[in-house]
């Protein structure tokens, strides 16, 4: 993944690991409701022998789809409130520990977004996002505020993108589900198609440690629209995880045998 913005040149570590079929591969997932299918379509199993600190909630899966070694890491549960560990702070502490013990060639984050209908959004649309960013790091001080926006672009996957037929949008991420005038309006000013509560926070942890990532977000509620978030996120949650968890599988389907570059 380039780092802030449009251009900048892939890392070399990159560009060489590119030139090799993807060995394996990393899943990112917030919501056990969007890991369990997933898990279920890959034929994954959770590991015994965990590779995190003991007394984590994280919850680690693996298997071998044809020839890619596929790791799927889910939070898991609040130790003390018993609901998933959605947001910001979770998912980089997860991708962090998941990076630093398992081998990867490739981060995958899927999960459920909103969706702008003013930018084409559907509920039930899947999106292959081009660029994250926050929403809710509001920092008006000169370059801190670019810092607080930490606008990145995701590693190009055109080949993908096409033979799929699958939308491509920017994501903005921020860790509430409601949307605020001030949440609006950065999320206006990042262009955003899609609102989730990790992208970012993931793309942030992949670049600092080199690793390529891509955001698949399925739409579970249109947020400028008339119900509310939360409302329409649980009524949708169920059917559109199964589009998800379909999207995923045939994009693990469609890396195996592939280098990166031909993504
Ligand atoms: N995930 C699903 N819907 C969302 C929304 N409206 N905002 C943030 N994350 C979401």
């Amino acid at each position: 993944m380039a780092p802030h913005g449009e251009g900048a040149p892939l890392d070399p570590t990159v560009a060489q690991v590119g030139r090799q079929p993807i060995s394996s591969i990393l899943i990112v997932i917030a919501m056990q409701t969007e890991a369990l299918p997933v898990v279920n379509k890959l034929k994954l199993v959770e590991n015994p022998h965990s590779p995190f600190p003991e007394g984590v909630p994280w919850v680690h899966y693996h298997g071998t789809y044809k020839d890619i070694v596929i790791h799927l890491v889910w939070p898991g549960k609040d130790l003390s409130l018993g609901v998933d560990n959605i947001g910001t702070v979770s998912a980089s502490l997860v991708t962090y520990a998941s990076i630093q013990a398992l081998q990867h060639d490739l981060i995958i984050n899927a999960g459920t977004a909103g969706g702008f209908k003013a930018k084409g959004a559907e509920i039930g649309d899947i999106f292959l996002v081009s660029h994250v960013a926050f929403h809710d790091r509001r920092i008006p001080i000169p370059v801190f505020d670019l810092y607080g926006v930490g606008s990145r672009q995701t590693f190009p996957t055109p080949n993908l993108l096409k033979t799929l037929n699958l939308k491509s949008g920017k994501l903005s991420t921020g860790d509430s589900l409601d949307m605020t005038p001030q949440d609006e309006t950065s999320i206006t000013a990042n262009d955003a198609t899609v609102k989730d509560m990790e992208g970012a926070a993931l793309a942030y942890v992949a670049d600092l440690l080199k690793v390529p990532v891509i955001f698949v977000k399925a739409v579970t509620d249109i947020v400028d629209g008339d119900k509310p978030a939360a409302e329409e996120f649980l009524q949708n949650l169920v059917a559109v995880t199964a589009a998800l968890d379909e999207a995923v599988d045939q994009i693990v389907n469609f890396i195996t045998g592939k280098c990166l570059f031909e993504l």
